[in-house]
């Protein structure tokens, strides 16, 4: 195994990650040491182009600058307090996230997964108010992803990742994507139906308008709450603020994270008027949700993503990769399909053996579905130039399999 010269000191750490890590992650054998703009350097200084941003969370790129800044500047200030009390930063970006989401409300969590449960606490307090006993169900679609923690492990609509680690809590009810399962699913026990508007870790599969239009539809004549998981396709990835964007509908409760942070753990459930007072005192809470150097980061995420021109160059680059595949012959590729910069290259082959082939080419890429997409997730601030010469090797990998 390769030894690294790493301030002045060779280390074997790929020999560490065997020894000292939990076997949760087949990882690529690289170790990185820094990063700027889309670019990677490994502990030997070698180059990479990140099509990966940390599985959609640096969208402004490595070492953005105002971010550092206004991060720098909150740590030497204020680190922590406890949500017994209120601080600055928090409270700018709840006024801020609520603003530019449309939302009444937010609460702030530290991660996706966390953030999906408060958002099924939110949702059955609403109807167990509202009903009382008995209407707790959510339904969640095949192929979604919610997280690893158990609640939201058992919304994920992916049987494998449930296999060992029964039993779940209760009342979850996972459907295929078609308006006759959802039509038959809908009974007097449902309280929320959770959506990704385009599927990441399910293998990039946008939903479609009629899917999304019935959902809003039921919900609305049933009084059942929509959840929009957004916490991967949310937060201008897809050239709009959030997925559900691409489809003229709103929800009642938004669930956002990765991006939001810049780097660092935050996420947060936003809510409509409706449940603006469903949770009280002692409902729900977090020792770090809202910890005023996240938030700081996080406004200063919040600054530049909503900004109009931002959002448009983005989905300008998504039409650029729409083209770039448009007149290429596929040997090996099945399918290109994504909204803006979330990108999904359904092959024939392994998607991990094309990741360690790109790899290998100086090109991170990410793989989802059953192993057989690879999902690219570059940074929303990528020049065309890069976009071009990453979406060149990926192009070439696979169709050199
Ligand atoms: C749509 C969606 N929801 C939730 C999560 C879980 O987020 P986290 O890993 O921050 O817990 C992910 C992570 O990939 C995701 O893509």
């Amino acid at each position: 195994m390769a030894k690294f010269l790493y301030n002045g000191i060779h280390m074997d750490y790929l020999q560490y990650s065997k020894e000292y890590l939990m076997n949760t992650y087949n990882h690529i054998p690289v170790v990185f040491t820094k990063g700027k703009g889309c670019k990677l350097y490994d502990v030997s200084d070698k180059e990479y182009l990140d099509f990966t941003s940390g599985i959609g969370v640096m969208a402004l790129g490595h070492g953005n600058e105002k971010w550092t800044a206004a991060v720098e500047a909150q740590l030497k200030k204020l680190v922590h307090t406890s949500n017994i009390v209120l601080n600055v930063p928090v409270l700018e970006l709840a006024k801020k996230i609520t603003e530019i989401s449309n939302m009444s409300k937010v609460f702030f969590s530290n991660s996706g997964t966390e953030t999906n449960e408060g958002a099924i606490k939110l949702a059955r307090k609403y109807s167990f108010d509202k009903y009382g006993k008995g209407r707790s169900t959510i339904i969640t679609l095949d192929r979604s992803f919610h997280g690893r923690t158990m609640a939201a492990l058992e919304a994920t609509g992916e049987d494998e990742l449930h296999k060992y680690f029964y039993p779940f809590p209760e009342g979850f009810r996972h459907i295929d994507i078609t308006v006759e399962s959802l039509e038959k699913a809908v009974d007097s026990s449902v309280c929320a139906i959770m959506i990704e508007a385009i599927q990441g870790e399910g293998g990039v599969n946008p939903l479609s308008r009629e899917f999304v239009n019935k959902v809003f539809e039921i919900a609305e004549k049933n009084d059942i709450l929509v959840i929009c998981d957004e916490v991967q396709c949310g937060l201008g990835r897809t050239g709009k603020l959030f997925g559900f964007n691409n489809y003229d509908v709103h929800p009642d409760i938004i669930s956002v994270a990765k991006a939001l942070g810049g780097g660092l753990p935050i996420g947060a459930i936003l809510c409509n008027k409706k449940l603006e007072n469903t949770f009280n005192y002692g409902d729900h809470g977090s020792t770090f949700g809202g910890n005023p150097v996240c938030a700081a980061g996080a406004i200063e995420i919040l600054n530049q993503i909503s900004d109009k021109k931002f959002l448009e160059n983005v989905a300008e680059k998504g039409k650029f990769v729409k083209e770039f595949f448009k007149n290429k012959s596929f040997k090996n590729i099945k399918e290109v399909r994504g909204v803006g910069l979330m990108i999904g290259i359904e092959i024939k082959g392994k998607a991990s053996d094309a990741q360690r082939k790109a790899f290998e080419n100086g090109l991170l890429v990410l793989t989802a579905g059953r192993n057989n997409v690879v999902r690219l997730l570059p940074p929303l601030i990528i020049s065309k130039e890069e976009l071009e010469k990453g979406l060149n090797i990926i192009y070439k990998t696979v169709e050199s399999m």
